[in-house]
């Protein structure tokens, strides 16, 4: 069987140990005689699998009591309009910080339904950093202030202490890109979400961590499905879940707490990304394109300045088992995403590649 080092952004590799389990399971799972993909998601065996799912991500990430965890579908997009018609409920204001391609989408969306203000932005250098805010000039009344705490095309992130104060006014997550990679503080969040398919799951799921509190206050014209209160309501269970897709998140969910939690995964992707960024700062070729404070732990640009040398390392990388290595268009060069599913073999295959490339064409 052909299995390459898959440094996609997403849809990204899972871990091997998960997808072997789940062909294990897939054509009969436990003794139902039939394949998760076939059963009624009323079905206690579905249920089961859905409660498992909860309390094991409640459990890895320490979910707090008062928040809801809903598993929907539309991917992180939806939120960034569910976001706003949930959550514009008083002053109709949100503050932004724009990151990346999908704060500023976040950003745009919630514009259709209140006033959007832009505390900073780091677009002047193509997002290379994250910019440092002043309180001050947070909007005191704002009904939530929105951050994208991983950017999965530019590789920076907000670490775990970097994150704003923004006091009493919900502080709004996107973790798509990061969500069980480090431990993060959820209580300082009134939202957090994620779509599945780079660090969970496939796609087709998004999880949302909602503070109970900020539930049921929509607006009027808010359509059924965008509504937080009717998934809590319903358990997710309101119409009919992606079933499989939140399979698979259990199944990722017991792969991470059997490696000892989020802060043992922590401590593997700090290494991991480590080794990479070490060896780029030492290199004559490759540059990384971040700052080195704000780097991520996912998602790792890097160029050579020629778009020629680009090119021909995405296709001799390819022939060497390394797939997806192509930056976005939008950064150029190109960007290994090492998300919890990269083993440590695959960081040292691209090292020793790019060694090998960089004394071959330095
Ligand atoms: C940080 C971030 N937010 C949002 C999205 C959009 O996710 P989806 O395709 O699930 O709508 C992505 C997708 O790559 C992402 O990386």
């Amino acid at each position: 069987m052909k299995r390459v080092f898959n440094f996609s952004a997403g849809p990204s590799a899972l871990p091997i140990e998960v997808l072997q389990k789940a062909s294990e399971e897939m054509v009969s799972y436990g003794d139902s005689g039939m394949s998760v993909m076939e059963m009624s998601h009323r079905s206690s065996f579905f249920t089961d699998i859905l409660e498992e799912a909860k309390s094991l991500f409640k459990e890895l990430m320490n979910i707090p009591d008062n928040y809801e965890i809903l598993f929907l579908q539309g991917g992180a997009s939806t939120q960034f309009s569910m976001i706003p018609l949930n959550l514009l409920n008083n002053s109709n204001k949100a503050d932004f910080m724009l990151t990346g391609s999908w704060a500023k989408k976040a950003y745009s969306e919630a514009k259709r339904y209140g006033e959007a203000k832009v505390i900073a932005s780091s677009e002047d250098k193509t997002f290379s950093y994250i910019p440092k805010v002043d309180k001050k000039d947070f909007t005191a009344d704002a009904d939530y202030f929105h951050i994208c705490v991983n950017n999965t095309i530019y590789g920076t992130r907000f670490k775990p202490d970097t994150l704003p104060e923004t006091g009493n006014v919900p502080l709004v997550g996107d973790m798509s890109s990061n969500i069980l990679s480090e431990v993060y503080d959820i209580s300082k969040f009134g939202i957090i979400y994620a779509g599945a398919q780079k660090n969970m799951g496939p796609s087709g799921v998004t999880v949302v961590v909602v503070r109970k509190d900020l539930i049921g206050k929509e607006k009027d014209f808010t359509p059924t499905m965008l509504k937080y209160s009717i998934h809590a309501e319903n358990n997710s269970c309101y119409n009919t879940p992606p079933c499989y897709s939140i399979y698979i998140c259990k199944l990722v969910y017991e792969w991470v707490k059997n490696l000892g939690g989020v802060a043992a995964m922590e401590a593997i992707n700090k290494e991991k990304a480590q080794k990479l960024y070490d060896y780029i700062d030492n290199s004559k070729l490759f540059k990384g394109t971040v700052v080195p404070e704000d780097r991520s732990l996912m998602n790792v640009p890097f160029i050579t300045g020629s778009d020629e040398l680009d090119a021909l390392f995405v296709k001799e990388s390819k022939k060497a088992g390394m797939e997806n290595l192509k930056g976005h268009r939008s950064v150029g060069g190109m960007r290994a995403s090492i998300y919890n599913a990269m083993p440590m073999a695959g960081i040292d295959t691209l090292i020793e590649f790019m060694k090998k490339f960089e004394q071959e064409n330095a």
